[in-house]
């Protein structure tokens, strides 16, 4: 049942850092591309688990502004399933009532790429049933430096003045603007790091580290670590009523 109300217990946005394809592929002693394949899988099992856990927004990391550090082989194939994922996975997407959009920077990313990326969002732009954002190219340092670049422009122009600096004028040049803050921030594979993800966003998440490697998290342990979320009292800094 879709729960899109304010009954709402389980999150309503959730991220994820889909972490450990490369452990994956080596535990079978297969090459680090055939996890990240495995693990491409598995996002369209979590995103159509969505509407039946209440999740609205699915935020998810697929490429850093870091891993650009890895092999010119790992980066390049990495960026040949990105392209073949949006291709193949475009109309199902549509069907489905899923709502693409991209965050992160596209300047570093190839013609292609990026071509396909816009035409995916426009292609699923009156889809409301579930908010998909794909972190392609994302930093939060990054994020926030490009938004400051950009709030320093509208000054420099006369269009802002520093008066108008705050933390929600700054929200609105982020990549997320469009976004909830997310709830819950779920990592797989073990480890218990933020490595650069909504750092901005994610200042009053929940958190779950999770062993599991990514291509092997089912929509069955998706439903698991959500059932947890309702229990917790989130604060926000008050005092519990
Ligand atoms: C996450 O899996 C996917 C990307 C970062 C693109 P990894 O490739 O980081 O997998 P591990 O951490 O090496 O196992
Ligand atoms: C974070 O995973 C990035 C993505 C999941 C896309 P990494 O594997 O790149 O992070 P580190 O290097 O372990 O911090
Ligand atoms: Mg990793």
């Amino acid at each position: 049942m879709p729960k899109d109300t304010n009954d709402q217990t389980g999150p309503r946005h959730v991220a994820i850092i889909m972490d450990g394809n490369g452990r994956w592929a080596q535990q079978r002693n297969r090459p680090r591309l055939v996890g990240h394949h495995a693990g491409a899988r598995r996002v369209k099992e979590i995103v159509r688990a969505c509407p039946d856990v209440g999740v609205k927004y699915l935020t998810i990391f697929a490429f850093s502004t870091e891993n650009w550090k890895r092999t010119q082989s790992e980066v390049s194939g990495l960026m040949r399933l990105f392209r073949r994922y949006i291709e193949r996975e475009a109309r199902d997407l549509l069907a489905e009532g899923v709502r693409v959009r991209f965050i992160g920077d596209r300047d570093r990313l190839d013609r292609k790429l990026v071509s396909l990326m816009d035409s995916l969002e426009l292609l699923t732009s009156h889809n409301e049933k579930v908010h998909l954002t794909i972190a392609l190219n994302y930093g939060g340092r990054d994020e926030v430096t490009r938004a400051a670049k950009r709030l320093a422009y509208e000054i420099e122009q006369g269009r802002l003045t520093h008066k108008d600096v705050d933390a929600e004028t700054l929200g609105r040049f982020l990549d997320t603007h469009f976004l909830p803050d997310p709830d819950l921030v779920i990592r797989t594979s073990g480890e218990a790091r933020i490595s650069n993800f909504l750092l901005w966003q994610s200042a009053y998440a929940e958190y779950e580290f999770i062993d599991t490697l990514w291509p092997d998290f089912t929509a069955a342990e998706f439903a698991r670590v959500l059932s947890g979320y309702g229990v917790r009292e989130r604060r926000f800094g008050a005092v519990p009523a």
